[in-house]
């Protein structure tokens, strides 16, 4: 089962407390540690977690600097546990704008988790869908292929692994759209919105959106078999 999350909501949690908005992702850091961990131990093969969108460069440069910085040092220390929770982890997303020692921090945590095979954790920086969409277009060129078109789609965001369709999205924060996120990936994705800020997000809830996850009947289009 393929999970993806849009982690909104640290820049209103963190104002509303008197903090600044580098705050809100801070403690939004600490939820992403949970939640993975969670995912681990639940039937979720893929989770991937927007954590910066090629939009999202527009923000404050400090905001911008903080967010960057955070990813790197969240690299760097989430690796070992990675290794030792059996959790590969893979950057997706543009490369060519991001900071030397980002670059180096996403590198060795894909190498040292590269055989890793309980979860696939995708964290999705200078993402854009509908950028990847047009790269692969681009590099398929002529070969029609549906499967060829997806290798390159694969291609165009550096994913290491096929992850296949999102399953679940789960959004927080209270708004309900997608914001360029896995656009492709998420054709039949069912949707779970949540009014929490990302920094208040729990594994109870986490856990929750995979029980209604579970409720829910999933067509893909079709008319199931057992109705008149
Ligand atoms: C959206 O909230 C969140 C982001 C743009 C950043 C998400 C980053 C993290 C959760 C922390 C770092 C990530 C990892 C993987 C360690 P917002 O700032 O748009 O919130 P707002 O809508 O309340 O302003």
């Amino acid at each position: 089962m393929h999970v993806g999350i849009i982690m909104d909501g640290n820049g209103r949690w963190a104002i509303e407390r008197g903090m600044p908005r580098t705050a809100g992702h801070r403690a939004g850091a600490a939820v992403v540690r949970a939640v993975v961990e969670a995912a681990a131990r639940s039937r979720v093969d893929v989770l991937t977690l927007y954590a910066f969108s090629s939009d999202n460069w527009a923000r404050p440069r400090t905001e911008v600097a903080a967010l960057m910085r955070l990813l790197r040092r969240h690299l760097v220390s989430e690796a070992p546990r990675s290794v030792a929770n059996g959790i590969r982890v893979n950057v997706i997303g543009r490369r060519d704008r991001l900071e030397p020692r980002l670059l180096s921090a996403i590198d060795s945590i894909e190498r040292a988790t590269a055989a890793c095979g309980r979860l696939l954790l995708r964290i999705a920086v200078d993402y854009s869908a509908r950028r990847a969409i047009f790269d692969a277009a681009r590099a398929a060129g002529s070969m029609r292929a549906l499967t060829c078109f997806e290798r390159r789609l694969a291609r165009a965001t550096h994913a290491a692994a096929r992850a296949g369709d999102v399953d679940l999205l789960i959004r927080t924060g209270g708004e309900r759209r997608l914001s360029d996120f896995l656009l492709w990936e998420c054709a039949y994705a069912e949707l779970v919105f949540s009014d929490t800020y990302w920094p208040d997000f729990t594994e109870g809830e986490f856990r929750a959106a995979l029980a209604e996850f579970a409720r829910r009947e999933r067509r893909f289009g079709r008319v199931l078999a057992n109705s008149a």
